[in-house]
Order: structure tokens, then sequence, then C-alpha cells
């Protein structure tokens, strides 16, 4: 079943339960307080003939004396205690039919006869303290009748078209709730057989709940799209960044082949080149590696460590290989940071390597930190980076003048995405402030081993 008919039978038969439970209600008390009026009425008459006549032994009486008290279908008697009428007036030949009776109590009774309610009273004569008879109304209820017809027809009609409305109302308003879902509906099996995300198509703007997810989802969408296309732009500037190098050993194997092995200074250039292009290659595939693998954090064993012993090793190798001035200021002699030693080691290289590569004075690498976080600042007074620039170079491949950072290094432009990778992991921030032909400095922040939080 549909949840919209679902929806709606449910509402209906609701409403139509509290519909019949309300008329019953109404009808019962109807009838009751109906009922309980007529009684009084009847049973006001009864004394009041009481008080006006006092009933000789007899109790025969003339009957002038009780017509006043009659109305349109009704009986008044006088019964001795042997339950025989002594007199009677009537008007209603039916009525005759219900068997007099002598009471000692005052007693009320509705009797049901030829369709209609009749209702009885009996109230006891009194003559000296002493019961000598019982004086008997009975009165045919007809407008009692009339009036319960006409309020149960009332009822149910008024139970019948609101059933119809509720039924129809339903519809609508289903109809507006589900008009959104099925387009979304519809949309989502578009995506799922193109395999194309697609977005829905949004047409009033109600800023409610379905309007509010119609634009999570289509946000989601522009999320995906973008990613895809992130991915083949990656993929796309990985195989280009994969074929110069192939092109290059392509090239010079073919002369080697060709004339090499005659010309041994050709020959020497060729294999020179190979081999340095081939491990440019292997360089190359091990970043993207890295890369793959620093998208992929999830899992990574975190423990603490101290940041200021791990730049110190960290800048040791880096200052034997490069033989470049670095120098180290820190005001603690220890920061305690929770982490992935091998990877923040990793980020630092990265940062020492540009600043290696982007400059020749010397660099300046500050720890600090504070009842929060740790910041590792790194400084370097080198060819800097224009601010337009400063925003894409964290996306992958990205390198500011490619011609020129490849002269100087050979670089891939892979570096700072997997820096921000690994630092993002460790819920840390990196901020890159630079000035061309000045300098740069980024500042990288780790929350302390005691505010970490997974
Ligand atoms: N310290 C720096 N000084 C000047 N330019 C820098 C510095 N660090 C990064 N860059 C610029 O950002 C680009 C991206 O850096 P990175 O991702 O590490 O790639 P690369 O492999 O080129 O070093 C570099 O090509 C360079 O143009
Ligand atoms: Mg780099």
């Amino acid at each position: 079943m549909k949840i919209t008919t679902k929806i709606n039978l449910i509402i209906t038969a609701w409403l139509l339960v509290i519909l019949i439970v309300i008329n019953g209600l109404v009808f019962y008390l109807f009838m009751k307080t109906t009922v309980n009026m007529e009684e009084n009425t009847v049973n006001q008459k009864a004394h009041e003939i009481l008080q006006k006549h006092i009933f000789p032994e007899s109790l025969i009486v003339n009957k002038q004396l009780l017509y006043p008290y009659m109305s349109y279908h009704s009986y008044i008697r006088i019964i001795d205690p042997n339950s025989n009428i002594v007199t009677e007036v009537s008007n209603d030949k039916l009525l005759n039919k219900i068997k007099p009776k002598f009471t000692k109590k005052e007693e009320t009774k509705l009797i049901p006869f030829s369709e209609h309610q009749n209702l009885v009273v009996r109230v006891p004569i009194k003559l000296n303290q002493k019961v000598i008879g019982t004086i008997e109304i009975g009165e045919l209820l007809s407008g009692l009748e009339s009036r319960k017809d006409m309020l149960l027809t009332i009822m149910t009609i008024v139970t019948v078209i609101s059933g119809i409305f509720s039924l129809m109302a339903g519809r609508w308003l289903t109809r507006i709730i589900m008009n959104p879902i099925s387009s979304m509906i519809s949309t989502m099996e578009d995506i799922e057989q193109s395999g194309v995300p697609k977005k829905i198509l949004i047409q009033n703007e109600t800023k409610d709940e379905l309007h509010q997810m119609a634009s999570t989802f289509n946000r989601m969408i522009s999320k995906l799209q973008e990613n895809i296309d992130k991915q083949k732009q990656f993929i796309s500037d990985a195989s280009h960044e994969l074929k110069t190098p192939i092109t290059v050993i392509s090239s010079f194997a073919n002369l080697l082949r060709r004339r090499g092995l005659k010309n041994e200074e050709i020959a020497q250039e060729a294999i020179e080149t190979i081999y340095s292009e081939a491990n440019r290659m292997q360089d190359l595939t091990k970043t993207l590696l890295s890369l793959a693998e620093s998208e992929q954090l999830k899992d990574t064993k975190m423990d603490t460590f101290d940041l200021v012993e791990l730049c110190k090793s960290t800048l040791l190798q880096l200052q034997n290989v490069y033989k470049r001035e670095i120098i180290l200021q820190n005001k603690k002699s220890s920061v305690l940071v929770m982490g992935n030693e091998l990877k923040i080691k990793q980020v630092i290289i990265i940062f020492l390597d540009n600043a290696i590569k982007y400059s020749s004075e010397k660099i300046i690498i500050k720890i600090e930190s504070d009842q929060e976080i740790a910041t590792l600042k790194i400084k370097d007074f080198g060819i800097g980076i224009r601010e337009e620039e400063l925003e894409n170079i964290f996306e992958r491949f990205y390198r500011v003048d490619k011609a020129r950072s490849r002269e100087t290094s050979g670089g891939t432009g892979l570096g700072l995405p997997i820096a921000r990778n690994i630092v993002k992991l460790h819920n840390g921030e990196i901020k890159v402030h630079s000035e061309e032909n000045i300098g740069t400095e980024v500042e990288i922040t780790f929350p302390l081993e005691q505010n970490f939080k997974e």
C-alpha cells in the first residue's frame, strides 16, 4: 500500500472513531436530560394534583378535576390498593393497555409500547399517614421520538460528510507532501540508472522540511560532482606527470637504439637521462602512493610524542643532506602532542623541503605552546608566494610557476596536499603567510596531548 493511502486511511479512520464516540456521548446525554426533564414535569403534575385536592377514602373524584393536567397523548388514573382503576381520564386508547399498578413508593418507568417510549409515573395517595391509593400518570413521549430521530439523522450525515471531507483533505495533503518526495525518488532512480549525479528541481521556496531535504540532497550531489571532477582532474594530472618522464625515457632509448652504441658521448647522456627520469618516476609514484594513503588515514595509530625531539632529529637528518643552516628555537624543552610520529615527521619534512628548495638563506623553526595547542613555525627568507597563489598551493599537482619549480626542484606539487591531509587527521590547522621575494612562514597547530579528541 502506498504511504499516501496509508496515511489517508489512518487519519480518516481515526477521525471517524472520534466522531462516533463524541456522537454517542452527545446522544446519550441528550436522551438522558430530555427524559429527566419529562419525568420531572410529570412527577410535578402528580404532586400538584395531590396538593390541590384531598382524596376521599373512596378515591372517587370528579374527572373534571383531572382534565386540566392532561397533555396530548396521556392518561391519569386513580388506583386502589387492589390495583383496580377507580377513576380514569384518557385521550389515547393504546395507552390504556398499560396495566394499572398500586404502589406505596414513588416510581417512574419508561415503557416501550407500539414503537414509542411511554413515561409512567406513580405517586402514592396518603390520607392521615396511610397510603390509600396511587395516582398514575402515563404519557406518550412522541416529541422525544422525533427529536431522537432528527438527532440521529444529523449525526449520521455529519459523520459521513466528515469522513468524505477527511478523505479529500487527506488526499490533498498527502499530494502536497508526496509531490517533492516523488520527484526526489524519480531523480534518484535516474541517477541509479545513468550513474550521473543530478539535482532535484525545487519548485517552491517554502523553506519547510521537504525543501530542506531537497536542498540537502542537492548540496550532497554538488559535493559528489565536485569530488568526481577532482578525481578526474587528479587522474588526468597524474597520467600527464607520468607521461613526461616516460616520453623522455622512450625517446632517449630510441636514440640509444639507433645511434647511441656507436657514439659513446650520446650513449652516456642517454643513459644518464634515462636513469634520472626513471628515478623521478619512482619518486613520483612513491609520492602518489603517499598521497593516496594520506587520504585514508582513518585508523592510524596515535601515540604521545615530543614535538621538540622529533623536530631536532628531523632537522639533523636534513642538515646533513642539504648542508643548510636550520635553526631550532624552542622555549620549552619538550612539548607533548598526540599523533602518529612518522606522519608528523613526513609533514615536517614536506615543509622543510619546500623551505630548502625555495630559499637559499637560513631557515628558522619555532616551537611554541600554550594551554591548548602546540604551534610549529617554519620560516624561510626565499622567493615567497604571491598572495593570489596562496589559496591554490594546497591543490594536488599545483605548483606556482611550473617551469621555475621544476627547475629548482623537480617537485610534484603533491607535498602540501599530503601535509594538509595528515594535519587534518590530527585535528590541526595549517596557515601560510608569505610575501614574494621576502619569504614564507608556515604555521602548523596541533591540539596538545590532553586536548586531543578522536
Ligand atoms: N616555502 C615556499 N616558498 C615558496 N614557494 C613555496 C613554498 N612552499 C611551497 N611553495 C609553492 O607551493 C607549491 C606547492 O608545494 P608542494 O605541494 O610542496 O609541491 P612541490 O613538489 O612543488 O614542492 C610549490 O611548487 C611552490 O611553488
Ligand atoms: Mg614540496
